[in-house]
């Protein structure tokens, strides 16, 4: 049987190269992003904000319409606001909790139903969660409760047979990461540079490709490949977070 995936974020860099991977492995693919997408990639794509509770409920009335089971879902909307805490809005913090956090509670709340028994969930978080940085924090406190509602919702959700796991990406090459830039934490002039000298602090080298966290989140996604996984937050950040800041 064909399995389906909705993915939010499609119209993004991760969130684009993770359908290309399920189209890849035979899913049928439902894409979200509140931006337009003109890709091929998708079997379906659906335009909407994905922190509105009404948007929400309306895209799963037409998901119900198309589907009768989906087997898993995939969280992997975000906005990543680079600004000292003390200079940051109100409005900016409740957005990027809205995009972030909000979003998710939303999706699994309405996708329960078409995912029981047998799904998953996949919510994709950051390596913020565990160690951060100045100018993020917004991001960071986002991610960190990710990983704790992903913990919470394995729970919640196990008696109705749904695997619920977080993917925690490092650095990866995308229009997030290059706008991300500006904070200055990577040395150099153009952004070619400021990307090799990040990519040169990673254990690897460099920094990651879309397409390899599809394939982390694939993995979790997939109750063939994965079944006895939940709870858990898969760090994919090529060694960043492996090596001690201080030494
Ligand atoms: P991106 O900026 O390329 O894609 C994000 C997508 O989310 C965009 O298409 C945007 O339109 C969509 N989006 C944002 N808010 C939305 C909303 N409320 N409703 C519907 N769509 C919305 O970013 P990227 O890099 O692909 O990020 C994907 C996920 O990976 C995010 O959750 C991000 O936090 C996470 N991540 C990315 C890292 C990186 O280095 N690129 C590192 C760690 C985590």
């Amino acid at each position: 049987m064909r399995k389906t995936v909705l993915i939010t974020g499609a119209a993004g860099g991760i969130g684009s190269a993770t359908m290309e991977v399920f189209k890849k492995e035979g899913w049928q693919v439902i894409g979200v992003d509140r931006k337009s997408s003109d890709q091929e990639m998708s079997d379906h794509f659906i335009e909407a904000d994905v922190s509105r509770e009404k948007q929400v409920s309306q895209l799963f009335q037409e998901v119900g319409s198309k589907i009768e089971r989906l087997h898993a879902l995939v969280n992997c909307v975000g906005v990543q606001t680079c600004k000292p805490v003390v200079e940051m809005e109100a409005e900016e913090w409740d957005e990027t909790m809205a995009a972030n956090l909000r979003s998710v509670f939303l999706m699994v709340k309405n996708a329960h139903d078409l995912l029981s028994p047998g799904g998953a969930i996949v919510n994709v978080g950051s390596v913020h969660s565990e160690a951060t940085s100045s100018e993020i924090a917004a991001y960071a406190a986002s991610k960190g409760g990710v990983v704790a509602f992903t913990r919470a919702l394995s729970i919640e959700f196990a008696g109705d047979g749904i695997r619920v796991n977080a993917v925690l990406p490092g650095a990866v090459d995308t229009e997030m990461l290059r706008d991300g830039l500006q904070r200055d934490h990577a040395e150099g002039g153009s952004i070619q540079d400021k990307v090799r000298s990040l990519g040169n602090r990673h254990v690897i080298g460099r920094i990651g490709r879309p397409e390899e966290i599809g394939e982390v989140i694939v993995f979790l996604a997939d109750d063939d490949r994965s079944s006895f996984v939940t709870g858990h937050a898969l760090t994919a950040d090529g060694g960043a977070t492996a090596r001690l800041s201080t030494e």
